[in-house]
C-alpha cells in the first residue's frame, strides 16, 4: 500500500455519476465516541479508508469487538470488553487524531496513557487545548517521555467551563464526549460548529446523554451516570462532495455529484457559482455543468465558512481560469507549500507567506512526477494529473487513500484515465 503509486493520463472528458462516501471526519469520532458505553454500536454508511482502518486498529487494540460488512457499508463495534487503557504508540503515531480516543477512556475509566500523537505536515498540530481542557474538567495530565498520563482526580471527571482561546475541530468533539459522563454541567465556549460535531451530539444523545447546543458556539452537556449503545448513521462527506463539484468543473464536464448534503457546502458553492461555474443543486446531489469561470479570492474560514480542506482542489481551479485571486488558507500553516509541485506541472502560484498564495491564470498544466505530502493536497495532484497534458504519476498514495474510498475505481467509471501501480 505505501509504495503504491497512481498513473494518470491527462484529458479525458468525464461523464455519469459519483456517489460521496460517509465522512471520514465524522466516522472517525463515532469510533471514538462508543468508548463511552459498554454496549453495541451499529454504524452505517462507514467509509473503510485507511485512518478508519487504523481507528478500526485502535478499537481492537483496546478490547473491543469489531465485526466488519464492506458490502452494506456497516460496523458493528461492542466495546464491552475494554478493560486497557494505554493506547498502543504505533497505532497512536498512524493516527494523528487518536487524541479522540483519550477523552472517551479518561471519562469511562478515569485514567489514559498514550503518546503524543505528533506533528504533521499542515501545521505544527499542537494538543495544548487538548490537555487544558482535560484539567479543566479534573484530570491531572503527568508527562511521561514519550507522551502523557490522564488520570481523573478520585476515579471521576467533574463539569467545568470550558474556554477554548482558538476554534478547534477535534478539541471541541472530544471535550462534549468527555463531559457526557463527567459529574455536573459542562459549559464550552467559542466551539467549533461543524455538522460532523451536530451529528456526534445527536447520537450522544440518542445514547443517553444530555447535550444542548451542538452546532452552535457554545455547547452545554449535563453529565448523566452513563450512556447506552445505539445506532449511528455516517453523514456524507462534504469535503469528498466539494472536490467532486470542484473535478467536473476542472474537467469542463457534466458529472452528477450524488448522495451528498449540498447545505453543508454552504460557503462553497456560492463562490463558485459567482466564479462563473454552472450547477444544478438539488436536495442531495450536485450537477456541473462545462462553465466559463474567473478568479475569485477565498479565505479559508471555521465552518460554516470556506472549509480549509478545499482550500487545495481550489487554488488548483483558480489556475486555470481567468485573471488572478489571492488564496489566504487561515487555519493551518503549511497547507499551501503542495502549490510548489502545480508549478511544476506549470502553475503561476506565487507564495506570498506560508498562509497565502497569488494564483494567475489561466495556465497550461503539463503531466509531472509528483509527492503527495497530505491527504488534501493529494487529491489536488490527482485532478491535476486529470487536466494536464501527458502522464503524471503521484507517489505517496497512501496520503489519498487515508480518506478516499476506492479512488481510482471511482474515477476510472467516470471516464479518468487512472491506474494504480503496486510495486
Ligand atoms: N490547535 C492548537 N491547539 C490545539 C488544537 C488545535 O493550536 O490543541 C490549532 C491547530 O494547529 C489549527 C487550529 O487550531 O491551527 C484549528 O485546528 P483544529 O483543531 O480545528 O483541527 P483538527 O480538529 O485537528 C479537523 C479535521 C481536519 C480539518 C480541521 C479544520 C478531523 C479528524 N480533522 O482537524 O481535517 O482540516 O479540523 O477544519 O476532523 C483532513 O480531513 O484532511 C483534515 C486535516
Amino acid at each position: 500500500m505505501a509504495m503504491d503509486k497512481f498513473v494518470i493520463n491527462g484529458g479525458a472528458k468525464l461523464s455519469g455519476t459519483i456517489s460521496v462516501s460517509g465522512a471520514k471526519n465524522s466516522a472517525l469520532k463515532i469510533l471514538a465516541a462508543l468508548l463511552l458505553s459498554d454496549q453495541k454500536c451499529i454504524i452505517n454508511n462507514f467509509p473503510f479508508i485507511e485512518d478508519t482502518n487504523i481507528a478500526i486498529e485502535i478499537l481492537k487494540d483496546l478490547g473491543a469487538k469489531v465485526e466488519i460488512d464492506k458490502e452494506r457499508k456497516m460496523l458493528i463495534v461492542d466495546p464491552s470488553q475494554v478493560c486497557k487503557t494505554n493506547l498502543d504508540p504505533i497505532l497512536v503515531k498512524k493516527l494523528r487524531s487518536s487524541i479522540l480516543f483519550a477523552g472517551p477512556l479518561l471519562a469511562r475509566f478515569g485514567h489514559v496513557e498514550m503518546n503524543h500523537p505528533g506533528g504533521c505536515v499542515i501545521g505544527r498540530r499542537p494538543i495544548n487545548m487538548f490537555l487544558d481542557g482535560f484539567g479543566k474538567l479534573g484530570a491531572e495530565v503527568e508527562f511521561t517521555q514519550e507522551g502523557f498520563k490522564l488520570r481523573a482526580k478520585e476515579g471521576k471527571l467533574k463539569g467545568a467551563e470550558i474556554f477554548f482561546p482558538q476554534i478547534t475541530v477535534t478539541g471541541t468533539e472530544t471535550m462534549m464526549m468527555t463531559a457526557v459522563l463527567a459529574e455536573g454541567k459542562t459549559v464550552l465556549r467559542n466551539c467549533a460548529m461543524e455538522p460532523e460535531i451536530l451529528s456526534l451530539a445527536e447520537y450522544l444523545n440518542k445514547c443517553g446523554a444530555r447535550i444542548k447546543g451542538a452546532g452552535t458556539h457554545t455547547i452545554e452537556i449535563q453529565g448523566v451516570e452513563k450512556l447506552l449503545g445505539s445506532y449511528f448513521d455516517v453523514i456524507a462527506d462534504r469535503i469528498e462532495a466539494g472536490t467532486f463539484v470542484m473535478m467536473g468543473l476542472l474537467t469542463n464536464s457534466e458529472i452528477k455529484v450524488e448522495n451528498c448534503n449540498p447545505e453543508h457546502l454552504g460557503a462553497v458553492l456560492p463562490i463558485l457559482q459567482k466564479a462563473g461555474a454552472k450547477l444544478e443543486i438539488g436536495k442531495d446531489y450536485i450537477i456541473t455543468k462545462p462553465s466559463q469561470m474567473k478568479a475569485i479570492s477565498v479565505v479559508t474560514h471555521e465552518y460554516p465558512g470556506f472549509a480549509t480542506d478545499l482550500q487545495s482542489p481550489y487554488t488548483l481551479l483558480m489556475t486555470q481560469v481567468q485573471n488572478q485571486s489571492i488564496v489566504h488558507e487561515s487555519i493551518f500553516e503549511g497547507r499551501l507549500f503542495f502549490t510548489d509541485q502545480l508549478n511544476s506541472m506549470g502553475a503561476n502560484i506565487i507564495m506570498c507567506d506560508p498562509h497565502r498564495v497569488v494564483v494567475n491564470g489561466p495556465t497550461k498544466l503539463y503531466g509531472k512526477k509528483l509527492t503527495s505530502p497530505d491527504l488534501r493536497a493529494g487529491i489536488t495532484m490527482v485532478l491535476a494529473g486529470m487536466i494536464a497534458e501527458g502522464t503524471t504519476i503521484i507517489d505517496n498514495i497512501y496520503q489519498i487513500d487515508r480518506g478516499y474510498e476506492n479512488i481510482e475505481l471511482r474515477l476510472q467509471k467516470l471516464g479518468a484515465d487512472i491506474k494504480r501501480i503496486t510495486l
